[in-house]
């Protein structure tokens, strides 16, 4: 049985202060609980003053975006060895970097690639539209979405991948248990197919969209779902903790 992971993806809020607060505000309880990967990933900016604020802890660190290259003249970029200093996770791929920032299959892929080459574990983040959903087209644009982003990719090392249907982003209206063990199921069955049963098995698989302490408890139930991308809930300390308490239930369940 995997660790469950739970990941607040706080996107474009937080100033440093801001930042700095809502860290203090939930330091010690996601410090206390156990058995859980809790992994918070504010923006560039905050992520020297979150680490300092975080060490010591259990609370793990990572970032929103990456650049491929190692270094030289991309301005605003930000490297794989920069943040490897950093921070141990990066989400990769995420919708809105493919929606309003034309992220390819490709670039995705070569941010994984670089992500891996310098031991960040990359969150890749997959999901369909809506449109592709009510055309029953959710199973093709997932398995399409996960072979270009890991072509070339031998070792998934510590690699996470968050299964988030557009259409449940930032929209409070979540995917259902079932629909999402359903996809993610699915999204096994193909990681199987691309490195074989036991790393399939050993993947962690995220469900990403509209995820709140009202609902944290449906997914982390299932049997395919190993944690939660969390966005805006991510942002109040007390909803992302509660969230990080109900994965901890739910694991001490089915392992006592
Ligand atoms: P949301 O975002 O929880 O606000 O829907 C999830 C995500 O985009 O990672």
């Amino acid at each position: 049985m995997h660790v469950p992971l739970i990941a607040g993806n706080w996107k474009m809020n937080t100033t440093v202060s801001e930042a700095i607060e809502l860290v203090s505000g939930m330091r010690r309880g996601l410090d206390q609980i156990a058995h859980v990967d809790k992994v918070i990933c504010p923006p560039f900016i905050s992520l020297a003053a979150v680490r300092e604020l975080i060490k010591g802890s259990s609370i793990k660190l990572g970032a929103q975006n990456i650049y491929f290259e190692e270094k030289g003249a991309y301005t605003g970029e930000i490297s794989p060895p920069m943040l490897a200093d950093l921070c141990e996770f990066v989400i990769i791929g995420h919708s809105e970097r493919r929606q309003y920032f034309d992220e390819t299959g490709e670039i995705v892929n070569k941010k994984i690639q670089a992500a891996l080459r310098v031991g960040l574990k990359p969150i890749l983040c997959i999901g369909e539209r809506l449109e592709e959903n009510e055309a029953g087209r959710t199973e093709e644009v997932v398995t399409e979405q996960l072979g270009s982003s890991l072509a070339g990719i031998d070792y998934l090392n510590g690699l996470i991948i968050a299964y988030e249907p557009i259409w449940a982003i930032g929209t409070g209206k979540a995917a259902t248990g079932e629909q999402a063990n359903e996809t993610i199921g699915l999204i096994r069955r193909n990681i199987a197919k691309l490195y074989g049963k036991r790393i399939a098995q050993d993947v962690r698989i995220l469900y990403g969209g509209s995820v709140t302490a009202a609902n944290a408890t449906e997914f982390i139930n299932q049997p395919e779902i190993d944690g939660a991308l969390v966005g805006g809930a991510s942002l109040k300390a007390n909803q992302f903790l509660s969230i990080v308490k109900q994965a901890a239930e739910i694991r001490q369940l089915l392992s006592g």
